[in-house]
């Protein structure tokens, strides 16, 4: 079934509203071996995703070399939309540059269809006109198509957006996940006011969402999982009790999976959302891809998830 699909802000480029995301690629997530992540990419083929997340930091160029490289054996150049990001350590006006050519050379490609800020230069003193006047230029030689951010404040997003002559930035991608909703009080706002997209980072709750993990079955993660405050005992017992039961509820109603509610919950949420699940196998990319087709939650279980959450609080001072 074919998925739905929006357009990254007003670029005319159009993206699944479920992607892939590709950090597990890396240290952080364990998947390490080029054969799992050409299957994993192979399933998102098969399952019309589009678009594929990335970014330098990655495995340290790791997960670029291996999406480039999959993407070239199987001959998917044309179908998929490729997003990288550029760290907030790299925004210097010449290492943008550098940055990006050494990004293409691991993709294998002339061009990159969204390049996008990881992060703000926090404690580099960078002005911000530099580094977006430097994206500009990219798009201007054609090696990038768009430009987007990620884990912007509306703030500097204004300001960011005001350095471009020509372009507009298109996308900001945030942590948003049916526990973690801070991005709905000020960023999804500005992006549907602005007409960006919000490209939507651990949908899942880095797997709290799939339902698979309970008080009792809580494994000692020796993943980027390990001090995660969302399965601190406190935390995670909150969200199992409040939300999880709740989404188990819901989705064996529509006969789907947890995951499959919980990034459909995002997708209707606003218009603006694209959410890119990451996955460690064909299975759990195959699971997700079906939260982009033609189904919907209806209002009133829409809000009894809303409910669920809306007074979930988790402490990030679990030290
Ligand atoms: N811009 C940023 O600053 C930023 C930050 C973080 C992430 N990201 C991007 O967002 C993507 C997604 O975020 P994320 O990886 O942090 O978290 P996530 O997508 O919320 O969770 C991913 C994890 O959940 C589990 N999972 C996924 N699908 C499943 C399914 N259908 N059934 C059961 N388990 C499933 C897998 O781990 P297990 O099987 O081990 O449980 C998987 O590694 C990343 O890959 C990356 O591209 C961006």
């Amino acid at each position: 079934m074919a998925l739905e699909k929006r357009e990254l802000g007003s670029s005319g480029i159009k993206v699944t509203v479920v992607g892939l995301g590709t950090w597990q690629f890396s240290d952080a997530w364990g998947v390490k071996d080029y054969a799992t992540a050409k299957k994993i990419i192979t399933k998102a083929l098969e399952a019309g995703i589009n678009f594929i997340d990335t970014a330098i930091v990655y495995g340290q160029g790791l997960s670029e070399e291996f999406v480039g490289r999959a993407i070239k054996e199987l001959g998917a150049r044309e179908h998929f939309v490729i997003a990288t990001k550029i760290p907030g350590e790299f925004l210097a006006y010449g290492d943008v540059f550098k940055a990006t050519r050494r990004s293409l050379r691991r993709l294998g490609v002339d061009s990159i269809d969204l390049m996008q800020v990881h992060w703000p230069p926090a404690w580099h003193n960078i002005p911000t006109c530099e580094y977006m006047r430097a994206l500009e230029k990219l798009v201007n030689l054609g090696l990038i198509k768009a430009i987007g951010v990620s884990n912007f404040a509306p703030e500097l997003l204004d300001s960011a957006r005001a350095c471009l002559a020509r372009e507009d930035v298109v996308s900001n991608q945030v942590r948003y996940n049916l526990v973690e909703r801070d991005a709905e009080k000020e960023i999804i706002p500005y992006a549907e006011a602005e007409g960006l997209s919000i490209i939507a980072w651990s949908p899942l709750a880095k797997g709290v969402l799939t339902g698979k993990y309970t008080p009792d079955n809580l494994p000692a993660f020796t993943d980027v999982r390990q001090n995660d405050p969302l399965f601190h005992p406190e935390n995670f017992n909150a969200i199992y009790n409040t939300l999880v039961k709740k989404l188990l509820e819901v989705s064996r109603k529509y006969g789907k999976t947890p995951a499959q509610v919980a990034l459909k919950w995002l997708i209707q949420a606003s218009d603006t959302v694209i959410v890119i699940p990451g996955a460690k196998n064909e299975k759990q990319v195959e699971d997700n891809a079906v939260a982009g087709e033609n189904w919907y939650l209806s209002i009133e279980d829409w809000l009894t998830l809303e409910e669920a959450s809306r007074n979930l609080r988790i402490s990030r001072v679990t030290w």
